[in-house]
């Protein structure tokens, strides 16, 4: 008895200490904050993890509701990489896309030799993907405002995490609008001179994998006659190419789906990859009205972009497959027993010019301090068709 009662007050304190510092952090990082347009014609889902939009709901051509985002129903697998980690729904940052060999000068120079060299983690064989080991995808955001139709989360990203000079503060404010849009406004201020390119990573599906499992009846278009060049790696080599009679050229409507095969001789999304994962500079971009199109034949659902950026990433679900790491549908698209296969979803990302701070001869600054702030603005406007 003497010796059990010490422990067992010694046991209840671990418990009771081991749940004050874990339930509280856990219910933040995956407390669903739900939104609904004025209108009622979208709904959707967000975690404070990575600042993730976990589901999106607007209607088909029917009237029905579909969920159209990817994701995982089980919110801990954004987390544990249980199921891999595609980058599901999250803002991406500090630096969106590759960064060459992981690092990069400041002024930026093309091959990031002498002083002012800045490195970051290499987390995709060596080079940098989405801001490296521990992205603006796998950071707690916090709410900092939130209305029935609009979200705000904030992250504090501290000088010197993942090796980036200056503290980075970050506010995305997610906000449901009539007519089925969705606004995304992404502002950050840094305390030293630092490179920024964010971006939402979304994967869609506009028939929510009711009709069918490919990409053949989602079509796009948009006016871009160049893409970047890349290597077998996926690294810019500061050349940009003209789509003229390659399978990048979505001047005119086609289909995305019809149009995968033809990739593959070019490998243009990497040795070995059928598909797309490239990056178009648009022709003409006003802010004002929509430069990038896309929907479904079959669910009639329809996404066009309005943006205040140069340029777009698509990827087109190649190798998100994983034989094995399967990744489990959601309910709202077939699952759990089914799983994502490849060339079945979009990754449609707004973003600059891929790799810029290793490529000068690009022509755009990337690199923001506290006399230049970083403003990205887009809103995906949901209709059906006619
Ligand atoms: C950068 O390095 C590559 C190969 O290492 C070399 O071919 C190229 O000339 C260099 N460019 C500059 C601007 O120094
Ligand atoms: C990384 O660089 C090293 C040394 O240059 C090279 O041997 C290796 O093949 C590279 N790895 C990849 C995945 O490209
Ligand atoms: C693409 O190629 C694969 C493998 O050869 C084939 O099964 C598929 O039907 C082709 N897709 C289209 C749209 O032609």
């Amino acid at each position: 008895m003497t010796l059990r009662a010490p422990l067992l007050i010694w046991f209840s304190t671990l418990l009771l200490s081991t749940c004050k510092a874990h339930l509280p952090e856990q219910t933040s990082l995956f407390e669903v904050v739900k939104l609904t347009a004025p209108d009622g014609s979208a709904r959707a889902d967000f975690i404070p993890y990575g600042a993730t939009a976990t589901n999106f709901w607007v209607k088909d051509k029917t009237g029905k509701f579909r969920d159209i985002l990817l994701g995982f129903d089980d919110h801990k697998l954004y987390q544990s990489d249980a199921a891999g980690h595609p980058y599901f729904g999250p803002i991406v940052g500090r630096y969106a896309n590759r960064i060459r060999d992981g690092t990069f000068t400041i002024p930026i120079s093309k091959n990031a030799s002498g002083r002012n060299k800045f490195h970051v983690p290499l987390n995709e064989g060596n080079n940098t993907l989405h801001g490296g080991l521990d992205g603006y995808d796998r950071r707690t955001w916090t709410v900092s405002k939130k209305t029935a139709s609009s979200v705000t989360f904030k992250l504090i990203d501290p000088d010197g995490a993942q090796g980036f000079p200056g503290t980075v503060i970050t506010s995305v404010t997610y906000t449901l609008d009539r007519h089925s849009t969705w606004h995304i406004s992404i502002n950050s201020i840094a305390t030293k001179q630092t490179p920024i390119m964010l971006s939402g990573h979304h994967y869609w599906n506009f028939e929510a994998y009711q009709e069918t499992q490919d990409l053949i009846g989602h079509h796009a278009q948009f006016a871009a006659s160049k893409f970047v060049a890349t290597d077998g790696q996926l690294i810019p080599t500061g050349k940009l190419t003209d789509v003229s009679r390659t399978p990048l050229d979505f001047r005119q409507a086609k289909s995305i789906g019809a149009s995968i095969n033809a990739t593959a001789a070019e490998e243009y999304c990497g040795t070995g990859c059928i598909g797309f994962d490239n990056c178009w500079l648009f022709d003409k971009n006003d802010f004002k009205k929509p430069v990038f199109s896309i929907w479904s034949v079959n669910s009639g659902i329809k996404l066009e972009i309005i943006t205040n950026q140069p340029a777009l990433q698509i990827y087109s679900c190649n190798g998100i497959f994983n034989p094995a790491l399967p990744i489990p549908r959601k309910k709202t698209q077939g699952g759990p027993l089914t799983t994502y296969t490849d060339h079945s979803c979009v990754v449609i990302e707004s973003e600059s010019i891929i790799d810029a701070i290793n490529n000068p001869e690009f022509g755009v600054n990337q690199i923001y301090g506290p006399e230049r702030s970083y403003n990205w603005e887009s809103s995906y406007i949901f209709s059906t068709l006619k």
